[in-house]
């Protein structure tokens, strides 16, 4: 059986120290949860330790998190699609945009149901992704401004999510003039600038990000500690707050290379290693997870000995080296895991999720930590929050 073991006390520990990165350049920031595919107990612990912006790309997970951060302002990241603007004025309080005919819709839908619905205009800086380009942004600006029913809460950007491409200080910068420029021809306040994911902290961090850049949606450093820019982990965060397990179910000594002629039939990428010579022998683990479960080339052995060979749908084979290293069948190996491979075990109906501690354990966790520390305001309580410890941490988002 596959396990992906979710800590909440690591979480936690990222959570806070990205709050003060925050806190720190005066901005706020919108936790993305779409890795977690709705997993409840997760998005539970997370409305615990008091998040208040919230974020996920699939209207199908929106009933969970409203129910686990009750208060919280709910955004939607998926730039809308005009089948499902009536969910997404239903089920969410910000939307990312890009299309005028998406926005009215919104605007008209936001009216049917008696609300302002805010969205933030995405703008092309290079990524190749969502948005308008620079030179149609008042034009865009100007018919959305007289919309009634949608508020331009800010622009934003979308950078390093499609192409990789590197963010840097012009395209920040950019979007500073740009809100200015609206501001002075419409006379009319745009508070946020979101323009930044987990690949602009490593720019955070070395304090090269524009202070006009005041929102941030911060997903994989905040579950994994990536850095994405230079490789590793972000200065102080946790990279085990997810650790996976498969469990052995054949370990023999073998040759390492395949004898005799190989060929590109496998549906999946084969694994060559250059470094094996044919004839060479050593122990071999088959393990349970395989493509379907998971991007595989995203499994990162927690034992850095071990390599993968290669999987095929159901089955990994690890190389773990001239010995057993003390293991048999029916044991587990750990791995660490890329954000692909999270995402998809996530949402693997093969694979067992969890949190550790439970959420009981975890709320007398926090509550005891906190008693007799001055916590901001808690937030409202959340529908999941055994003895609803809401705010406990105090570690708001926005
Ligand atoms: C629109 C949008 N904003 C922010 C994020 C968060 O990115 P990251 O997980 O790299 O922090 C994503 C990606 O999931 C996204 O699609």
């Amino acid at each position: 059986m596959n396990r992906v073991t979710i800590n909440l006390h690591h979480l936690r520990h990222n959570l806070k120290l990205i709050n003060g990165w925050m806190k720190d350049h005066g901005a706020s920031y919108t936790v993305v949860s779409k890795v977690l595919c709705g997993h409840s107990d997760t998005l539970c612990a997370l409305g615990m330790m008091g998040v208040t912006s919230i974020g996920d790309s699939r209207l199908m997970n929106l009933p969970v998190v409203k129910g686990a951060f009750p208060g919280a302002e709910i955004w939607y990241l998926r730039p809308p699609h005009l089948s499902a603007i009536q969910s997404v004025v239903s089920l969410s309080d910000v939307s990312l945009n890009s299309e005028i005919e998406v926005i009215e819709a919104l605007s008209q839908e936001a009216q049917r149901q008696g609300k302002v619905h805010k969205i933030i205009i995405m703008i092309e800086l290079g990524d190749l992704r969502e948005g308008i380009l620079p030179g149609t942004l008042i034009k865009f600006y100007e018919r959305v401004f007289h919309m009634p029913n949608v508020d331009v809460l800010g622009i934003g950007a979308n950078l390093g999510c499609l192409a990789g491409a590197v963010p840097n200080i012009d395209q920040l910068t950019q979007l500073g003039l740009y809100r200015e420029l609206l501001e002075l021809k419409f006379h009319h306040k745009i508070p946020v600038i979101s323009a930044g994911s987990s690949v602009v902290l490593p720019m955070l961090l070395m304090g090269t990000v524009p202070k006009v850049i005041n929102h941030f949606r911060i997903g994989e450093a905040l579950f994994l500690g990536t850095d994405l820019i230079h490789g590793g982990t972000l200065r102080g965060l946790h990279d085990d707050v997810v650790v996976v397990e498969a469990e052995i179910a054949e370990i023999k000594e073998k040759g390492l290379v395949p004898m005799g002629e190989t060929t590109e039939m496998s549906p999946f990428p084969s694994v060559v290693n250059e470094d094996l010579t044919p004839g060479q022998r050593g122990y071999r683990a088959l393990i349970t997870i395989g493509q379907l479960d998971t991007d595989v080339s995203g499994l990162i052995p927690f034992n850095s000995e071990y390599q993968i060979a290669g999987a095929s749908s159901d089955i990994t084979v690890v190389n773990l080296g001239a010995s057993n290293d003390g293991m048999a069948v029916g044991d587990t190996i750990k791995f660490r895991v890329s954000y692909s491979a999270l995402l998809r075990l996530m949402n693997n109906k093969y694979s067992e999720q969890v949190i550790v501690p439970d959420l009981e354990q975890f709320t007398e966790a926090i509550t005891g930590e906190t008693a007799g520390e001055s916590a901001p305001a808690a937030p409202a309580r959340s529908r999941c929050a055994p003895g609803a410890a809401g705010g406990a941490g105090g570690e708001t988002a926005t």
